[in-house]
Protein backbone atom coordinates (compact mmCIF):
# COMPACT_ATOMS: atom_id res chain seq x y z
CA UNK A 1 0.00 0.00 0.00
CA UNK A 2 1.25 3.36 -0.91
CA UNK A 3 2.84 5.63 2.16
CA UNK A 4 0.59 8.65 0.17
CA UNK A 5 -3.19 8.97 1.80
CA UNK A 6 -4.67 7.87 -1.39
CA UNK A 7 -8.09 10.15 -2.53
CA UNK A 8 -9.52 11.25 -5.49
CA UNK A 9 -9.90 14.44 -4.91
CA UNK A 10 -7.65 16.25 -7.50
CA UNK A 11 -7.87 17.18 -11.08
CA UNK A 12 -11.47 17.14 -12.42
CA UNK A 13 -12.88 15.71 -8.93
CA UNK A 14 -11.57 18.96 -7.57
CA UNK A 15 -13.23 20.94 -10.07
CA UNK A 16 -16.59 18.75 -9.75
CA UNK A 17 -16.36 19.96 -5.80
CA UNK A 18 -15.81 22.94 -6.25
CA UNK A 19 -18.55 23.54 -9.01
CA UNK A 20 -21.69 21.47 -7.73
CA UNK A 21 -20.82 21.09 -3.54
CA UNK A 22 -21.87 24.09 -1.98
CA UNK A 23 -24.60 23.60 0.24
CA UNK A 24 -25.96 20.93 2.38
CA UNK A 25 -26.97 20.46 6.65
CA UNK A 26 -23.48 20.28 7.64
CA UNK A 27 -22.73 24.04 6.77
CA UNK A 28 -25.57 24.53 9.52
CA UNK A 29 -24.43 21.69 11.91
CA UNK A 30 -21.11 22.35 12.18
CA UNK A 31 -21.41 26.37 12.62
CA UNK A 32 -22.91 25.45 15.21
CA UNK A 33 -20.08 23.65 16.39
CA UNK A 34 -17.99 26.44 15.73
CA UNK A 35 -19.71 29.40 17.12
CA UNK A 36 -20.49 27.78 20.51
CA UNK A 37 -16.39 26.69 20.68
CA UNK A 38 -15.87 30.59 20.90
CA UNK A 39 -12.28 30.94 19.14
CA UNK A 40 -10.15 30.10 16.45
CA UNK A 41 -11.43 27.31 14.46
CA UNK A 42 -9.46 24.66 12.00
CA UNK A 43 -11.29 23.07 9.33
CA UNK A 44 -9.62 19.71 8.58
CA UNK A 45 -9.88 18.52 4.93
CA UNK A 46 -11.64 21.82 4.29
CA UNK A 47 -11.93 20.51 0.13
CA UNK A 48 -12.96 23.36 -1.42
CA UNK A 49 -14.21 25.65 1.18
CA UNK A 50 -18.19 23.87 1.27
CA UNK A 51 -18.20 25.28 5.06
CA UNK A 52 -14.79 27.55 5.97
CA UNK A 53 -16.68 29.57 3.10
CA UNK A 54 -19.88 31.14 4.58
CA UNK A 55 -17.88 30.60 8.08
CA UNK A 56 -15.71 33.04 7.02
CA UNK A 57 -18.21 35.42 5.78
CA UNK A 58 -20.05 34.96 8.62
CA UNK A 59 -16.96 36.86 10.19
CA UNK A 60 -15.96 33.34 11.74
CA UNK A 61 -12.40 32.91 12.63
CA UNK A 62 -11.38 29.68 10.69
CA UNK A 63 -8.69 27.95 9.05
CA UNK A 64 -8.69 25.14 7.08
CA UNK A 65 -6.35 22.54 5.64
CA UNK A 66 -6.63 19.48 2.77
CA UNK A 67 -4.46 16.85 1.64
CA UNK A 68 -4.96 18.10 -1.73
CA UNK A 69 -3.36 21.24 -3.36
CA UNK A 70 -6.41 21.17 -5.77
CA UNK A 71 -8.77 21.55 -3.36
CA UNK A 72 -7.13 24.01 -1.58
CA UNK A 73 -6.60 26.21 -4.73
CA UNK A 74 -10.53 26.00 -5.20
CA UNK A 75 -11.28 26.86 -1.37
CA UNK A 76 -8.83 29.76 -2.14
CA UNK A 77 -10.12 30.95 -6.01
CA UNK A 78 -13.82 30.72 -3.94
CA UNK A 79 -12.58 33.03 -0.88
CA UNK A 80 -10.92 35.32 -3.38
CA UNK A 81 -14.28 35.73 -5.58
CA UNK A 82 -16.25 36.69 -2.45
CA UNK A 83 -13.21 39.16 -1.35
CA UNK A 84 -12.69 36.87 1.75
CA UNK A 85 -9.23 35.89 3.32
CA UNK A 86 -8.67 32.90 5.25
CA UNK A 87 -5.20 30.50 6.07
CA UNK A 88 -5.82 27.79 4.07
CA UNK A 89 -2.49 25.03 3.82
CA UNK A 90 -1.99 21.79 2.26
CA UNK A 91 -1.17 18.92 4.65
CA UNK A 92 -2.51 15.49 5.27
CA UNK A 93 -4.28 15.20 8.78
CA UNK A 94 -2.24 12.61 10.07
CA UNK A 95 0.50 15.10 9.48
CA UNK A 96 -1.33 17.92 11.21
CA UNK A 97 0.77 21.01 12.33
CA UNK A 98 -0.88 24.03 12.58
CA UNK A 99 0.52 27.36 13.45
CA UNK A 100 -1.84 28.38 16.48
CA UNK A 101 -4.03 26.27 19.06
CA UNK A 102 -8.21 25.77 18.37
CA UNK A 103 -11.02 26.16 20.16
CA UNK A 104 -12.71 23.75 17.79
CA UNK A 105 -11.30 21.32 15.50
CA UNK A 106 -13.68 19.92 12.76
CA UNK A 107 -13.46 16.92 9.72
CA UNK A 108 -16.80 17.34 7.74
CA UNK A 109 -16.83 13.94 5.12
CA UNK A 110 -13.06 13.81 5.22
CA UNK A 111 -11.83 11.56 8.45
CA UNK A 112 -11.12 8.09 7.40
CA UNK A 113 -10.40 9.20 3.85
CA UNK A 114 -7.15 7.96 1.65
CA UNK A 115 -5.89 6.59 5.25
CA UNK A 116 -5.32 3.39 6.94
CA UNK A 117 -5.46 2.90 10.74
CA UNK A 118 -1.86 3.75 12.10
CA UNK A 119 -2.29 6.95 10.31
CA UNK A 120 -5.89 7.91 11.47
CA UNK A 121 -4.50 6.77 14.84
CA UNK A 122 -1.96 9.38 14.19
CA UNK A 123 -4.33 12.22 13.26
CA UNK A 124 -6.42 11.53 16.16
CA UNK A 125 -3.24 12.73 18.01
CA UNK A 126 -2.34 15.73 16.25
CA UNK A 127 -6.03 16.52 16.37
CA UNK A 128 -5.60 16.26 20.25
CA UNK A 129 -2.40 18.41 19.99
CA UNK A 130 -3.74 20.94 17.79
CA UNK A 131 -6.62 21.99 20.21
CA UNK A 132 -6.41 24.63 23.32
CA UNK A 133 -7.11 23.16 26.83
CA UNK A 134 -10.75 23.00 27.29
CA UNK A 135 -11.52 22.61 23.07
CA UNK A 136 -13.64 20.62 21.26
CA UNK A 137 -12.78 18.16 18.19
CA UNK A 138 -15.96 17.32 15.92
CA UNK A 139 -15.91 14.96 13.42
CA UNK A 140 -18.72 12.67 10.82
CA UNK A 141 -18.55 8.99 9.74
CA UNK A 142 -20.70 6.53 7.79
CA UNK A 143 -20.39 3.34 9.64
CA UNK A 144 -19.06 0.44 7.86
CA UNK A 145 -22.57 -1.34 7.59
CA UNK A 146 -23.93 1.98 5.71
CA UNK A 147 -23.66 1.11 2.25
CA UNK A 148 -25.97 -2.01 1.87
CA UNK A 149 -24.34 -2.38 -2.00
CA UNK A 150 -21.32 -3.31 -0.33
CA UNK A 151 -22.72 -6.19 1.96
CA UNK A 152 -21.86 -8.51 -0.19
CA UNK A 153 -18.19 -7.81 -0.60
CA UNK A 154 -17.98 -8.24 3.28
CA UNK A 155 -17.62 -12.20 2.10
CA UNK A 156 -15.03 -13.90 0.36
CA UNK A 157 -17.86 -15.47 -2.33
CA UNK A 158 -19.01 -11.45 -2.88
CA UNK A 159 -16.11 -10.31 -3.87
CA UNK A 160 -16.09 -12.51 -6.94
CA UNK A 161 -18.01 -9.50 -8.17
CA UNK A 162 -14.88 -6.86 -7.75
CA UNK A 163 -14.38 -4.92 -9.44
CA UNK A 164 -17.80 -3.55 -10.11
CA UNK A 165 -18.53 -2.65 -13.61
CA UNK A 166 -18.53 0.96 -14.34
CA UNK A 167 -22.13 2.59 -13.84
CA UNK A 168 -23.44 5.09 -16.02
CA UNK A 169 -21.95 8.34 -15.44
CA UNK A 170 -23.38 11.20 -13.64
CA UNK A 171 -22.57 14.26 -15.75
CA UNK A 172 -22.80 17.80 -15.06
CA UNK A 173 -22.53 20.96 -17.30
CA UNK A 174 -20.08 23.44 -16.11
CA UNK A 175 -20.13 27.22 -15.45
CA UNK A 176 -17.57 28.05 -18.53
CA UNK A 177 -20.02 25.87 -20.77
CA UNK A 178 -17.59 22.11 -20.47
CA UNK A 179 -19.37 18.80 -18.96
CA UNK A 180 -18.22 17.45 -16.29
CA UNK A 181 -19.08 13.32 -15.79
CA UNK A 182 -18.14 11.09 -13.07
CA UNK A 183 -18.76 7.32 -12.11
CA UNK A 184 -17.69 5.36 -9.52
CA UNK A 185 -17.17 1.58 -8.15
CA UNK A 186 -16.11 -0.24 -5.66
CA UNK A 187 -13.05 -2.31 -6.59
CA UNK A 188 -11.92 -4.13 -3.43
CA UNK A 189 -12.92 -4.83 0.19
CA UNK A 190 -10.66 -5.81 2.43
CA UNK A 191 -12.86 -6.73 6.21
CA UNK A 192 -10.23 -7.79 7.87
CA UNK A 193 -8.86 -4.28 7.89
CA UNK A 194 -11.70 -2.62 6.99
CA UNK A 195 -10.98 -0.79 3.92
CA UNK A 196 -13.07 0.34 0.76
CA UNK A 197 -11.07 0.81 -2.56
CA UNK A 198 -12.84 2.69 -4.60
CA UNK A 199 -12.31 3.87 -8.29
CA UNK A 200 -13.49 7.24 -9.75
CA UNK A 201 -13.17 7.98 -13.73
CA UNK A 202 -14.06 11.66 -14.92
CA UNK A 203 -13.90 13.15 -18.37
CA UNK A 204 -14.09 16.59 -19.53
CA UNK A 205 -16.03 17.21 -22.74
CA UNK A 206 -16.02 20.41 -24.54
CA UNK A 207 -18.37 21.07 -27.26
CA UNK A 208 -19.30 17.15 -27.22
CA UNK A 209 -15.34 16.46 -27.62
CA UNK A 210 -12.86 14.54 -24.64
CA UNK A 211 -10.40 17.38 -23.86
CA UNK A 212 -9.31 15.73 -20.49
CA UNK A 213 -10.19 12.15 -18.79
CA UNK A 214 -8.72 10.42 -14.92
CA UNK A 215 -8.90 7.91 -13.15
CA UNK A 216 -8.40 7.99 -9.48
CA UNK A 217 -8.69 5.59 -6.41
CA UNK A 218 -9.58 6.35 -3.00
CA UNK A 219 -9.61 3.91 -0.02
CA UNK A 220 -12.02 4.68 2.97
CA UNK A 221 -10.95 2.73 6.19
CA UNK A 222 -14.23 1.95 8.09
CA UNK A 223 -14.90 2.30 11.51
CA UNK A 224 -17.40 0.97 14.09
CA UNK A 225 -18.69 3.40 16.91
CA UNK A 226 -17.15 1.74 19.53
CA UNK A 227 -13.57 1.45 18.38
CA UNK A 228 -13.55 4.90 17.06
CA UNK A 229 -14.63 5.45 21.44
CA UNK A 230 -11.44 3.59 22.05
CA UNK A 231 -9.39 5.58 19.63
CA UNK A 232 -10.45 8.87 20.79
CA UNK A 233 -9.48 8.25 24.64
CA UNK A 234 -6.20 6.33 22.89
CA UNK A 235 -5.43 9.95 21.76
CA UNK A 236 -6.00 11.67 25.37
CA UNK A 237 -9.34 12.93 24.64
CA UNK A 238 -11.88 12.97 27.39
CA UNK A 239 -15.63 13.41 27.31
CA UNK A 240 -16.67 12.04 24.20
CA UNK A 241 -19.87 12.56 22.91
CA UNK A 242 -21.59 10.78 19.99
CA UNK A 243 -24.42 11.55 18.08
CA UNK A 244 -26.78 10.85 14.97
CA UNK A 245 -25.61 12.68 12.27
CA UNK A 246 -25.77 16.26 11.93
CA UNK A 247 -28.12 16.43 15.31
CA UNK A 248 -27.16 17.12 19.01
CA UNK A 249 -29.66 13.46 19.71
CA UNK A 250 -28.15 10.15 20.80
CA UNK A 251 -27.77 7.42 17.61
CA UNK A 252 -30.40 4.63 17.79
CA UNK A 253 -29.11 1.17 16.11
CA UNK A 254 -30.43 2.64 12.57
CA UNK A 255 -28.27 5.09 12.44
CA UNK A 256 -25.72 4.91 10.35
CA UNK A 257 -24.18 8.50 9.71
CA UNK A 258 -22.60 9.79 13.61
CA UNK A 259 -20.98 12.91 14.86
CA UNK A 260 -18.23 12.49 17.26
CA UNK A 261 -17.44 15.17 19.56
CA UNK A 262 -14.71 14.67 22.03
CA UNK A 263 -12.61 17.41 24.33
CA UNK A 264 -9.66 18.05 25.54
CA UNK A 265 -9.14 18.25 28.87
C1 LIG B 1 -15.79 14.54 0.86
S1 LIG B 1 -14.61 15.85 0.70
C2 LIG B 1 -15.20 16.95 1.97
C3 LIG B 1 -14.67 18.34 1.85
C4 LIG B 1 -15.24 19.35 2.86
N1 LIG B 1 -14.94 18.96 4.24
C5 LIG B 1 -16.73 19.48 2.69
O1 LIG B 1 -17.47 18.96 3.52
O2 LIG B 1 -17.14 20.06 1.68
C6 LIG B 1 -13.23 15.07 1.47
C7 LIG B 1 -11.96 15.92 1.53
O3 LIG B 1 -11.01 15.21 2.33
C8 LIG B 1 -9.73 15.44 1.77
N2 LIG B 1 -8.86 14.38 2.27
C9 LIG B 1 -8.89 13.08 1.92
N3 LIG B 1 -7.96 12.39 2.60
C10 LIG B 1 -7.33 13.30 3.40
C11 LIG B 1 -6.26 13.20 4.34
N4 LIG B 1 -5.69 12.02 4.59
N5 LIG B 1 -5.85 14.32 4.98
C12 LIG B 1 -6.46 15.52 4.73
N6 LIG B 1 -7.47 15.67 3.84
C13 LIG B 1 -7.91 14.58 3.19
C14 LIG B 1 -9.96 15.43 0.27
O4 LIG B 1 -8.91 16.02 -0.44
C15 LIG B 1 -11.29 16.17 0.19
O5 LIG B 1 -11.10 17.55 0.00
Amino acid sequence: MSIEPQTWHHGLVAQWWAEFNDDGPEIEYFRGWVEGGGGPALDIACGAGRLLVPYRAAGLDVDGCDVSADMVGACRRRLAAAGLEANVWTQAMHELDPPRAYRTVFVCGGFGLGSARARDEEALRRFHRALAPGGTLVFDVELPYSYTRHWPYWLPGGRDALPEAWPEPERRLTADGGELSVATRVVDLDPLNQIVTMELRAERHDEGRLVAEELHRLTITLYFRDELVAMLRASGFDDIDVFRGNTLEPPSRDDRFLVFAARRR
